[in-house]
């Protein structure tokens, strides 16, 4: 059901859109800021989640034209934000924004109007698994793209989401319970996700596999696979955004690169093998294979870097950049934290150009990585790995 508008509001831009939001005098105590506290739900510091979102979807929603509808599901809407930005920015030619609350319908609304895409927008209030599933028995034509941005974990919505997907759909997802996927309440994470992690060096990297993981083996219970095009760690939020295919074969495949990874302490490194200078935990299971489309991502780059509008253009192009470099190294690899070796070997920090160039002239490749500004991706194994950053240390 429908209920009232928030009683104050303010508005903001975005990309193209103008968005009223609640008042956001109305969720500050003590000088802090809680998007929470808000009638709905708008948080700024998501800007950069949305602007990476609209350009990736621009790219991909125009590679599907003429095969798909170019419908896009908004699952947990808020505000109505992104739907309306997908409408306005990236060439979805229709969008259901839902949201279990009645305010936030109200509010998408609203902004539907005042962006002048009401006839194109279908708000929705409901639970977004019971819309799911009631799309998936109603929908003639698939949905090209399904949003997924609950509050803290989205793998409650991920069995709706993924059996919702049609084969060449594709399924972003929103973590923001970053503690629970980088190992700090390892139950809750065997609970949510049904993985085995632990605080360690690469826990950013760690995190954003064990929802891939989790993804894949939700997706081959409906006999799909998921290919990663685009997965990302920031402060505040990993993203994800999949492919899904349909057919028992492309499940198989894709379970087969979710496999278990190896903590060893001593060396303070993580990785698919368990090559390590005493006890390595075993983790996970991991997605083990890319973490994204190198191509997809240059593609991201340069749309950012020419859309004046984006608030966060700068950011998104810097970010893309660094995944359109490692993602073709991120097969069977994760990052390397020099701090955590450099730490656990007791020696100091080399720095990260010495670490790379030198790994370059023994003949492997080597990339800075966009999970860590000290950290990098390499396919030297991990004691070589270990040996150069002891040899190279400053304390020698
Ligand atoms: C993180 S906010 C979404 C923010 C929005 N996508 C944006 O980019 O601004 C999560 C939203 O999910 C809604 N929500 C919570 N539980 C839900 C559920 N079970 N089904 C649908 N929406 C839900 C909340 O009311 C809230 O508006």
């Amino acid at each position: 059901m429908r209920k009232p508008l928030p009683r104050r509001l303010a508005v903001v831009r975005e990309g193209k859109a103008l968005i009223y939001i609640p008042d956001p005098r109305g969720a500050v105590a003590g000088g802090r800021f809680e998007p929470a506290w808000l009638e709905v739900f708008y948080n700024p510091l998501m800007e950069v989640n949305r602007d990476f979102s609209v350009m990736l979807a621009s790219i991909l929603l125009s590679e599907m034209k003429g095969r798909y509808g170019l419908r896009v599901l908004d699952a947990h809407g808020g505000t109505g934000v992104r739907g309306i930005r997908y409408l306005l920015e990236a060439g979805a030619e229709e969008a259901i924004i839902n949201d279990i609350s009645g305010e936030a319908a109200a509010l998408a609304h609203l902004n539907a109007r005042l962006n002048g895409v009401s006839d194109r927008v279908r708000v929705t209030v409901a639970d977004a698994n019971a819309l799911m599933y009631r799309l998936k028995r109603e929908t003639p034509t698939p949905i090209a793209l399904i949003d997924v941005d609950p509050y803290g974990s989205p793998a409650p919505f991920l069995h709706a989401s993924l059996d919702l997907a049609g084969h060449g759909a594709v399924v972003a997802a929103t973590a923001t319970d970053l503690a629970v996927l980088e190992g700090s309440r390892p139950w809750k994470a065997w609970r949510r996700y049904m993985v085995k992690v632990e605080r360690t060096p690469a826990a950013r990297e760690v995190a954003v596999r064990a929802l891939l993981g989790f993804m894949a083996r939700v997706a081959a219970v409906f006999d799909k696979g998921i290919e990663p095009i685009i997965s990302i760690y920031s402060r505040h939020f990993v993203r994800v955004i999949v492919r899904v295919y349909r057919g028992a074969g492309r499940a198989d495949k894709s379970l087969a690169r979710v496999k278990p990874a190896y903590y060893c302490k001593n060396m303070g490194i993580v990785a698919f093998t368990p090559d390590c200078e005493g006890e390595a935990v075993e983790i996970g299971p991991l997605w083990a294979g890319a973490l994204g489309d190198a191509d997809v991502a240059s593609k991201v780059w340069s749309l950012a870097l020419e859309t004046p509008y984006l608030g966060s253009g700068r950011h998104v192009a810097r970010i893309a950049s660094l995944l359109a470099s490692e993602y073709p190294l991120s097969d069977g690899t994760i990052y390397y934290s020099i701090a955590g070796i450099a730490s656990s070997l007791k020696k100091s920090m080399p720095s990260r150009k010495a670490v790379i160039d030198e790994l370059k002239s023994m003949g492997y490749r080597a990339v800075e990585t966009h999970f860590s500004p000290e950290g990098f991706r390499t396919d030297a194994p991990p004691r070589v790995v270990a040996d150069v950053i002891a040899r190279l240390s400053p304390t020698n």
